[in-house]
């Protein structure tokens, strides 16, 4: 599966953050000299992608703001010959299209994918959520391009989660493990309650999904929250278009910058 193009659903309210996100959206939120969305982009460029629809409203203009070129700055950074500062700047946009898609209503995570049905087409694609800061050594998201690629499946990232946590996340049900770190899925389960949980294995925010999805999306009501569910649609798909769909525990360290909490660790291990 070649993936070329990387959704970026960013168009939910933020409430863990507030008063915080009230004006300035929670990708915003600075992470040393840079804000959260900026990890993110870079993670994906690093694994060859140049290609990024952020899903968005319109109170998040702040996003395309912050990645479009301005002119007097560079010339001003240029003229004062400071070539490292002028290249933080204008990187980005000079090697990627960053477009913006809007999700006119937060109706949930699966709803906002699928804003990005056109753009994606028939090809299969990334999704990073902006929340998951992965700090590692491979980007997180060619991790999982490659295994897509090898398998020639959909993949989702997780990580370990202690019992009492798993309520809080989609779990994976195993089906076959295929590596140390990598396994076949036979089910999905959004939000748990503990006892009932398939694994501990819980996901986290970054996918690669056949174009299958589109079509699973379209058929997926409502579920956990009354917000049509990713984890919904990825388990409509394998059971009933016959996709195959991995489960990868990434490398790395995953920092949930969506709350305050995890925000300073992530803030804490950027700094050393
Ligand atoms: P979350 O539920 O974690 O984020 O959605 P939220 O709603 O923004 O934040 P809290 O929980 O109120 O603090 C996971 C991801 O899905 C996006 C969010 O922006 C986040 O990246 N999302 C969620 C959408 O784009 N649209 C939605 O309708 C819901």
């Amino acid at each position: 599966m070649a993936v070329t193009k990387v959704v970026i659903p960013a168009a939910g309210l933020g409430t863990r953050f507030l008063p915080q996100t009230k004006v300035i959206p929670k990708e915003m939120v600075p992470l040393g000299n840079k804000p959260a969305i900026q990890y993110i982009i870079e993670e994906a460029l690093e694994a060859g992608i140049h290609d990024f629809s952020i899903i968005a409203n319109k109170d998040k203009q702040a996003l395309f703001d912050h990645f479009a070129p301005y002119p007097d700055l560079e010339k001003r950074l240029a003229e004062k010959g400071k070539l490292h500062l002028l290249d933080s700047v204008k990187r980005i946009h000079e090697n990627s299209t960053i477009r913006a898609i809007e999700q006119l209503e937060p109706l949930g995570l699966g709803h906002a994918v699928l804003q990005a049905q056109q753009v994606i087409g028939d090809e299969a694609f990334g999704v990073i959520l902006p929340d998951d800061i992965m700090l590692s050594a491979v980007p997180a998201i060619g991790q999982l391009i490659a295994i897509a690629d090898t398998y020639n499946a959909s993949v989702i990232a997780v990580c370990e989660v202690p019992q009492e946590k798993l309520s809080s996340y989609g779990v994976i049900a195993i089906k076959e493990q295929l590596a140390p770190s990598l396994f076949q899925l036979s089910d999905l389960v959004e939000k748990p309650l503990p006892e009932n949980a398939p694994s501990h294995f819980g996901i986290i925010g970054r996918y690669v999904l056949s174009p299958k999805i589109f079509a699973a999306l379209q058929k997926t009501t409502p579920g956990a929250g009354g917000e049509i569910q990713l984890t919904d649609a990825i388990k409509y798909m394998m059971h009933h278009y016959d996709e195959k769909v991995l489960a990868l525990k990434v490398s790395g360290t995953r920092y949930d910058v969506g709350n305050p909490k995890d925000w300073l660790a992530a803030l804490n291990a950027i700094m050393k």
